[in-house]
């Protein structure tokens, strides 16, 4: 099993990660015990790049990782990925904040809920466009001259933005939304990431679960989850997004793979096609789940089979979020 380096400078690690947002937030149905037995599983299987973030509950996924590390040796054998930015106000209203004294106070709760005393992978969750990026750099990087953090990274970040940071302090890695069906990244940001040496950390590899063919559209998942706000996965779009999937389906069947597997597999083989790390972090909150995103590790793809799931993102209809304001599309 070969490994991937998280950056130039960052260690080596388990070609696929753990998304443990759906653990705690945004998607219903997770179940505490099967969760925790998921985490479990992924050590046994040496997946050892845990993401979460302090606003996943909020506060409660960091909690969750906090418990599972606390025993045994599991914290020494897990590269652990936080984030900062993203808070809610008392009334409710969502706000990114990127000031110094709100990285430094934001770290010292994670570590705090996390039950650590350093924290492997440091991201920006968001930019804060009220305050420079190198401000915000700057106290994530003395953060890592007080040994709080181990590496940095930035998610949702432009190819300029990526840039300035990187002059302030190496990035180990970035983290953006990157699948067969999501690859707005490859024109600017993707560029970059190798530039700076970072590794590219691949978000909703399975388009949020759309990919998997587990459900056809968000309005039959249960009220209360995210994705039944997202355009692309409801109405007419998600009716024609489910249609645009076909070939993956075929090459699923041809390999006797599921269409999650294919999935994982086209983002693994960016490693090869852009010559960087890509890293997915596929979610997922049950073991069997697990056990076969992992399996795809050793699932390559030919290059008729890539060829012909290149049409797939050009035809997708209906954007990745209710709001863009945050992400990088609304400021590049
Ligand atoms: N930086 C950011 O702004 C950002 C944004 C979103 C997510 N993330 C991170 O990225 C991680 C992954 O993204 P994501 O969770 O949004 O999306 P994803 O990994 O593309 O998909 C997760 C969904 O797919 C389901 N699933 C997983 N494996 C499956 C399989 N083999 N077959 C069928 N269904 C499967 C999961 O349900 P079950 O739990 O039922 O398996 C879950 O509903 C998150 O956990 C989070 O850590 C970061």
């Amino acid at each position: 099993m070969s490994t991937l380096k998280l950056g130039e400078h960052g260690p080596e690690i388990f070609p696929q990660g753990l998304g443990c947002m759906g653990m705690s937030a945004f998607y219903a149905g997770a179940e505490h015990d099967e969760s925790v037995a998921t985490l479990e599983r992924a050590l046994d299987l040496g997946v050892d790049l845990f993401d979460t973030s302090d606003v996943y509950g909020p506060h409660t996924n960091e909690e969750l990782l906090g418990a599972f590390l606390a025993e045994g040796d599991r914290r020494a054998r897990v590269t652990l990925a936080t984030k900062f930015a993203i808070s809610y106000t008392a009334d409710g209203a969502r706000e990114i904040r990127g000031d110094a004294a709100y990285v430094k106070q934001a770290a010292e709760a994670s570590l705090r809920r996390l039950r650590t005393d350093v924290i492997d992978l440091y991201y920006m969750h968001r930019r804060d466009v009220r305050v420079p990026i190198e401000e915000t750099v700057g106290a994530m990087a003395e953060l890592v001259r007080e040994g709080k953090v181990r590496h940095l990274g930035l998610s949702e970040v432009t190819a300029k933005e990526l840039h300035a940071a990187a002059a302030v302090h190496p990035i180990a890695a970035v983290q953006s939304e990157w699948s067969l069906f999501t690859r707005d990244i490859e024109e600017s940001v993707v560029p970059a990431v190798r530039e700076v040496g970072a590794a590219l950390v691949a978000y909703s590899p399975l388009g949020r679960g759309f990919l998997t063919g587990a459900w056809a559209s968000a309005e039959t998942l249960p009220k209360g989850d995210f994705r039944r706000l997202q355009p692309r996965f409801t109405g007419d779009n998600a009716a024609a997004n489910a249609a645009i999937l076909a070939p993956l389906r075929t090459i699923a069947e041809a390999h006797g793979v599921t269409p999650a597997q294919v999935a994982l597999a086209w983002v693994q083989s960016r490693t090869r096609a852009w010559g960087l790390s890509v890293v997915p972090i596929p979610g997922t909150t049950k073991r069997h789940r697990l056990e076969e995103n992992v399996a795809a590790v050793d699932l390559v793809l030919t290059d008729a089979e890539l060829a012909a799931l290149e049409p797939i993102a050009g035809q997708v209809t209906g954007g990745r979020y209710p709001d863009m304001a945050g992400t990088f599309n609304d400021r590049d």
